[in-house]
């Protein structure tokens, strides 16, 4: 199947299933540049985890945040939409790991208790979830879920910064194309759904929640993947220091391609 056959399938979930027999997800974040997203997150998360304390990682995809949560000790549960990340998931347990594995809609986790996790990651849903209502709803579940002096974690991919690098990485004439519209720039909700940075802000604000932190997640990393890939250790450490120090000035958040967001509820 093609990308541009996906949207002759019906429901969403079929069509996010299908959309991951394109895309090998188990392989998304093994790269020195594609790792930069990764780390930056963990860094992130790690600033407000504290032993003991419960992780739900919604639309976990093959699970590199749960496995790496639950392998550092703590108690994880993933949900997952797509049945062969989920599969991917549990053959990746190891022995003594405290984590339980779900095939699930992060719309409707009505299994999970209210206030029952105190970190919840939602790194995924908001790529696929083409309505905004539906955006919300999740948002909302993700709320319902969290300990009132919890941190929830929300991904986003960011509407201009996908301009910038589908036009100098993949295809020169994208701005000549039609999957933008040329007076505001939003670029077309497919095959994932993007935001720029004040519709982050706006979704969460509308959801109730207080932002804690902006982060460019992965900051120039795929527009400068051949690069980064090819950097020695040393200067890759390097390079990672430095995108630490520039990935929470807001100036810098619109220039990556991945952004994360930390907000906890206004009590
Ligand atoms: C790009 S992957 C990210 C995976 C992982 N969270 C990460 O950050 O590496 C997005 C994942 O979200 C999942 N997903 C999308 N919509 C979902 C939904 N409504 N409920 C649960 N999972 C969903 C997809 O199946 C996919 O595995």
């Amino acid at each position: 199947m093609e990308i541009k056959d996906i949207l002759k399938i019906d429901t969403e979930e079929e069509r996010i299933s299908a959309l991951y027999n394109i895309f090998d997800e188990s392989t998304r974040l093994s790269t020195k540049a594609t790792r930069v997203e990764f780390l930056t997150t963990i860094r992130q998360i790690e600033k407000h985890l504290k032993p003991g304390m419960k992780i739900l990682d919604l639309g976990a995809g093959t699970g590199e945040y749960s496995l790496y949560f639950a392998k550092n000790g703590y108690e994880v549960t993933a949900i997952e939409l797509v049945e062969k990340h989920v599969n991917q998931i549990k053959e990746k347990i190891l022995p003594g790991m405290s984590l339980e594995v779900f095939q699930g809609n992060a719309m409707d986790i009505s299994t999970v208790g209210d206030k029952s996790y105190d970190i919840v990651l939602c790194f995924g849903p908001l790529y696929h979830l083409a309505q905004i209502e539906v955006r919300m709803k999740c948002i909302s579940e993700v709320k319902r879920v969290c300990k009132d002096d919890g941190k929830m974690f929300f991904a986003f991919i960011s509407n201009d910064m996908v301009i910038v690098t589908e036009t100098m990485c993949y295809n020169p004439y994208f701005l000549q194309g039609d999957t933008y519209d040329h007076e505001n720039f939003k670029v077309k909700n497919f095959p994932f759904v993007f935001h720029t940075v004040d519709d982050c802000r706006k979704l969460l604000k509308d959801s109730g929640l207080n932002i804690i932190s902006e982060v460019a997640a992965d900051g120039l990393s795929e527009l400068l993947e051949d690069k980064i890939n090819n950097m020695s250790d040393e200067d890759y450490k390097q390079w990672l220091n430095f995108h630490y120090y520039c990935c929470e000035k807001p100036e810098f958040l619109g220039v990556s391609n991945h952004l994360l967001f930390v907000a906890e509820k206004q009590i």
